[in-house]
């Protein structure tokens, strides 16, 4: 039996949820033009789009946002969350804004010049779409290990530090703006990064004398598994891990839709530099707003400085890990491949591996995420070859390096039984996987068009 971690709260408000037929969702899924995101929330049954603001908060927060301080300049709530950055991450600066995009739109303009090149671990989406804004190159330097879905590695969201290094000499230091790490990396299924790694990227950085930012969007899921998976961490401190983590960057930019654990939110950090705060400072005033709100309601700074405690804590950390673990746990001996050992917020199927038979331009992991939805109501997306723009010159489309369908797993939200019903949907649906069809794409955007192409099954 697999392991399921206790809740470390209950339920004192609920939100009904719509139980729909098979034949519903395939009316509702033809009128979305098979693309999930154009499905309605009332359509579905489990969401596992994202887990980004789609957390559920605390009473204590809930009580937090009716004393949220809505003064334009100097709401009481700004000072409690400068106070809650400075005293979690050691941080003098913490600029709020609406969300993590956001903070990349005001933060990179003051890192990034024409021509220089962005170096990740991996870019998450708007992070790269932000580099791009500044006429500037992302480029992903995740470990190798990543790549191999099956194999048991501790920190597969880790730079590749000889690549780094090598990158930096064939480039040259000026040409690269900034060296980003994303904890957890997204996009490698979740995964942390270690003290270790994160020492060693730091070093690279002083060394060639480049900025280090961290994608701080997970970053308590990402100290949590370093107490339990890095050598000598395990009787250290979320808030110590964290604050050493957060000494080797000079900045961060962070989402707080995740583990700030509200609805909305962001932030960024900066650790000393009081002229890159004040370059912050003065994009955010037309950008986002006046710097003691930052694009949110009071109520909201309120919220997101008791989140970013309540994160902290390790009872919930144990349980946010262990949810995602179960669900993982259950999918592997049911036979589903999926991104292993799991990563903090997510469930990475390795659609290439249950639809071997849909080439990457018919796009698995779509066809793998439209067929959960029919099945049992579950909606998740795909980050595979579809996520994928064409390429502007010649049209083609680019095949990813992996094909993923993504199951995430909001905070405080789903039960146990949740995590079974979508279990039991992955696994009836591998048993007829051959008779899965692939899509098309019949309209599309020049740009990020997976958030609104129209697709079609192939026959
Ligand atoms: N960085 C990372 C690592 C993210 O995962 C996200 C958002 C952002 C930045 C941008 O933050 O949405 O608040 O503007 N990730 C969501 C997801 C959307 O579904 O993975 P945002």
């Amino acid at each position: 039996m697999s392991d399921y971690i206790a809740e470390p709260f209950r339920i004192k408000m609920v939100e009904p949820l719509r139980m729909t037929t098979r034949e519903e969702r395939e009316a509702a899924i033809e009128k979305a033009n098979y693309n999930m995101f154009a499905l309605p929330g009332k359509d579905v049954y489990i969401d596992l789009l994202t887990d980004s603001g789609t957390n559920a908060m605390s009473d204590a927060q809930w009580a937090g946002m009716m004393i949220g301080d809505e003064s334009y300049a100097g709401s009481s709530s700004y000072y409690k969350l400068r106070d809650a950055v400075q005293d979690i991450f050691g941080y003098r600066y913490g600029q709020p804004v609406h969300q993590g995009r956001a903070a990349e739109k005001v933060l990179f303009p003051c890192l990034l010049k024409e021509g220089q090149y962005s170096v990740s671990n991996t870019h998450f989406d708007t992070t790269r779409g932000h580099v791009g804004l500044c006429k500037a190159t992302p480029i992903d330097l995740v470990t190798k290990e990543a790549l191999d879905t099956e194999k048991d590695y501790p920190f597969k969201g880790n730079m590749d530090v000889d690549k780094l290094e090598n990158f930096i000499r064939e480039k040259g230091a000026d040409n690269i703006g900034v060296i980003i790490m994303t904890i957890t990396n997204n996009s490698a299924g979740g995964q942390p990064v270690s003290l270790a790694n994160m020492r060693q990227v730091a070093a690279v950085a002083r060394q060639y004398d480049i900025v280090l930012n961290i994608d701080a969007a997970r970053f308590a899921e990402n100290a949590m598994f370093i107490k339990q998976r890095e050598k000598d961490c395990e009787d250290r401190s979320i808030q110590d891990i964290t604050r050493e983590m957060f000494s080797y960057a000079d900045c961060f930019t962070m989402s707080g839709k995740k583990d700030g654990i509200v609805n909305i939110g962001g932030l960024i950090g900066v650790k000393e530099d009081e002229d890159l705060f004040t370059k912050v400072q003065s994009m955010t005033v037309p950008l986002e707003g006046f710097v003691t709100y930052g694009g949110l309601a009071g109520r909201d700074l309120e919220a997101l400085s008791i989140g970013l405690y309540e994160a902290l804590d390790e009872d919930y950390l144990e349980y946010r890990l262990g949810q995602i673990r179960y669900l993982g746990d259950i999918l592997r001996k049911g036979g589903i491949p999926i991104q292993y050992p799991t990563g903090g917020h997510a469930i990475f199927v390795d659609a290439r591996k249950v639809l071997p038979h849909i080439p990457f331009y018919e796009f698995p992991g779509q066809a793998l995420v439209i067929e959960t939805y029919l099945e049992g109501g579950v909606r998740g997306c795909d980050i595979g070859s579809y996520m994928l723009d064409p390429d502007p010159e010649t049209g083609e489309q680019p095949e990813a390096e992996m094909e993923f369908a993504r199951f995430c797993i909001p905070r405080r939200v789903y039960t146990q039984a949740h995590l079974d019903h979508i279990a039991r949907t992955l696994i009836a649906i591998k048993d007829k996987a051959d008779s899965l069809k692939g899509y098309r794409i019949v309209w599309q955007p020049k740009v990020l068009r997976h958030f609104t192409a129209k697709l079609q099954p192939l026959e």
